[in-house]
């Protein structure tokens, strides 16, 4: 479980440059939910999910993962050691080993994963964010950006954490590559019951993936619940520069013609059935 206890963040603290990126900010996590994290540019959710991994201490507050208090200095490492893995904002610029290999393998030898086990854990790995074994071999450099992506994702698998965190995981991707790495998350999160939290900018991704999500404006939480029920107050994300999916724009937009559709949609699929069972119904009369 993690729980964020009014956690303030304060970036060049008593300068002219002061910027309070985090206010005051509390919730809880559960063992195994999948989390979507959104909000404006500069919200505040880099600077969170740095503090929720140990990497950066609130200016105030505190992060407990499993009851253990990881802004306590000493017990930071111990008590996280390979339990929380994150994947950080356009991580392919940290790539910096001579082969893929290396890459993937550093993370668990730094947290004294055997030797012996080191192989199976680059495999698996790779084979989990969709990456074939002949790549290796090669200099992270000559791989393109969304294979890259894919390896610096591997190297934070590769330490099995209970807990993932994605800083944008899809961030700059096509399409095509976008749904894949989604798709791999849900299944490691559906096959290995980890908790996730994933950032990201894109209400189409959240929706399309995450049970609750938080939303973030400002440094503060505006809201966190279920999808349908951050999704309910449509006006409320626009004034704070977000949008609800496009589908649930569509849904609002049926309704308020008149049609009687549920207009708390979020997926694709689900609006289809809705809108089929309307046309079924008018075939009836
Ligand atoms: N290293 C830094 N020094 C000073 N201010 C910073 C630094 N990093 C972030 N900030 C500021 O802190 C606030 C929160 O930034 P943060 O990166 O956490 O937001 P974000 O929600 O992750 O944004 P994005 O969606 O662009 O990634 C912003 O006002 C940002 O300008
Ligand atoms: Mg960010």
């Amino acid at each position: 479980m993690i729980e964020v206890k009014n956690v303030s963040y304060v970036y060049s603290a008593g300068t002219p440059f002061e910027v309070k990126a985090l206010d005051d900010v509390s919730f809880t996590i559960g063992e195994g939910e999948f989390i979507g994290l959104i909000g404006h540019t500069g919200s505040g959710k880099s600077t969170l999910v740095n503090i929720i991994s140990g990497i950066v201490k609130p200016t105030s507050g505190q992060v407990l993962i499993d009851n253990i208090d990881i802004t306590n200095q000493k017990s930071v490492t111990r008590a996280l050691k390979g339990k929380i893995g994150l994947v950080f904002q356009y991580p392919e610029y940290q790539l910096f080993e001579e082969t893929v290999y290396k890459d993937i393998a550093f993370g668990p030898k730094n947290i004294g994963v055997p030797d012996s086990e080191i192989d199976d854990r680059v495999k698996e790995a790779l084979k989990t964010v969709g990456l074939s074994e002949d790549i290796l071999n090669k200099s992270p450099f000559e791989l393109s950006g969304g294979q890259k992506r894919r390896v610096a994702i591997a190297g934070i698998l590769s330490m099995k954490p209970k807990i993932l965190i994605l800083d944008e995981p899809t961030a700059g991707l096509d399409p095509g590559g976008r749904d894949e790495i989604l798709g791999r998350i849900k299944e490691l999160h559906s096959d290995y019951s980890i908790t996730v939290i994933l950032v990201s900018h894109s209400m189409e991704d959240v929706a399309k993936i995450c049970e609750k999500v938080i939303v973030m404006s400002q440094g503060k939480i505006l809201k966190y619940s279920y999808l349908d029920e951050v999704f309910k107050d449509s006006e409320e994300l626009r004034e704070n520069g977000l949008s609800v999916p496009e589908i649930t724009t569509i849904m609002q937009k049926l309704k308020s013609l008149g049609l009687d559709v549920r207009d708390d949609i979020f997926r694709i699929e689900d609006a289809k059935e809705e809108i089929l069972k309307i046309l079924k119904g008018g075939e009836d009369q």
